[in-house]
């Protein structure tokens, strides 16, 4: 089957959110805490939210919706849509054009269309199951470097800070100090397109959730990178431990990763 039309209808209805996401743009003066005291949530969220669920629904009325703010509306459907309806919250409060909508959608648990859409840059990253992966409309794919210690590397920090969130920046030092450095830019479903049309080699998180993992990760290998566990395993659709790479330097990666040093994040 192919999905570029499931995959042209979640572009079309991720630009239309988009325009309302740059309506709010530069005027949010309240958002609240969710999880932890630094997640935030605003009404520019809650209204790309309705929008695209609106939208699906109305297209696709028996189709499954799992979606960040609202959570799962279930309905047995073999077809579910993986929402983030605004990536990088934080970035979008402060007025940094980093932030995405992430639209996947599911059919019988495997990623076959997805979109990530940054209205602020006007970037498209779109795929469909074996059709490849584009960037508005031009095919994108990973670079070609082959060494860690030549790679530029993106990662992110949970949210809840515990000992694992201290961990996390003696990890993040020790591939700063193998690689040709780090950067943290706070949206996790344009980390993935980032490796996709080659800006970055590899990219990890600890404790992502499905709606930040969902659309990059198809997008990631249809550019023809490489995703995993931190441990080799294939990625977990819960986001949990989450590598991502242009598939030359994914060993390397995984090698620090599983270093007894960092046990600590084998359990959730
Ligand atoms: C967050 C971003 C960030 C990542 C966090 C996510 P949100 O999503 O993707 O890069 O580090 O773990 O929760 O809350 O802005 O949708
Ligand atoms: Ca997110
Ligand atoms: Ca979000």
């Amino acid at each position: 089957m192919n999905w570029w039309n499931h995959t042209l209808f979640a572009q079309q209805t991720a630009m239309e959110a988009g325009d309302m996401l740059l309506d709010y743009f530069g005027k949010i003066t309240k958002y609240k805490g969710k999880s932890a005291a630094h997640d935030f949530v605003t009404e520019a969220d809650l209204t790309s939210e309705k929008f695209i669920i609106d939208k699906i629904s109305t297209v696709f009325p028996d189709h499954s919706i799992l979606s960040e703010e609202s959570g799962f509306d279930l309905k047995g459907s073999d077809y579910c849509w993986v929402i983030d309806p605004l990536d990088g919250t934080t970035n979008f409060v402060h007025e940094v054009p980093v932030f995405a909508i992430s639209i996947g959608l599911k059919y019988k648990n495997e990623t076959v269309a997805a979109v990530v859409y940054n209205p602020g840059q006007g970037q498209s990253y779109t795929a469909a199951l074996n059709e490849g992966a584009r960037l508005n409309d031009h095919l994108i794919h990973p670079s070609n470097i082959k060494t860690l210690s030549e790679s530029l590397l993106i990662s992110g920090f949970p949210y809840l800070h515990d000992d694992k969130w201290e961990l996390s920046f003696d990890l993040f030092k020790d591939f700063y100090s193998r690689s040709h450095g780090v950067r943290r830019f706070g949206a996790a479903s344009l980390d993935f397109c980032y490796v996709a049309s080659g800006l970055f080699e590899g990219f990890w998180e600890f404790n992502l959730k499905p709606w930040d993992v969902c659309a990059g990760n198809l997008i990631l290998k249809e550019a023809g990178g490489y995703t995993s566990d931190w441990f080799g395993a294939s990625m977990p659709d819960s986001g949990d431990r989450v590598l991502a790479t242009n598939g030359k330097i994914q060993k390397e990666m995984e090698n620090v990763l599983g270093n007894e040093r960092y046990a600590l994040f084998r359990s959730i």
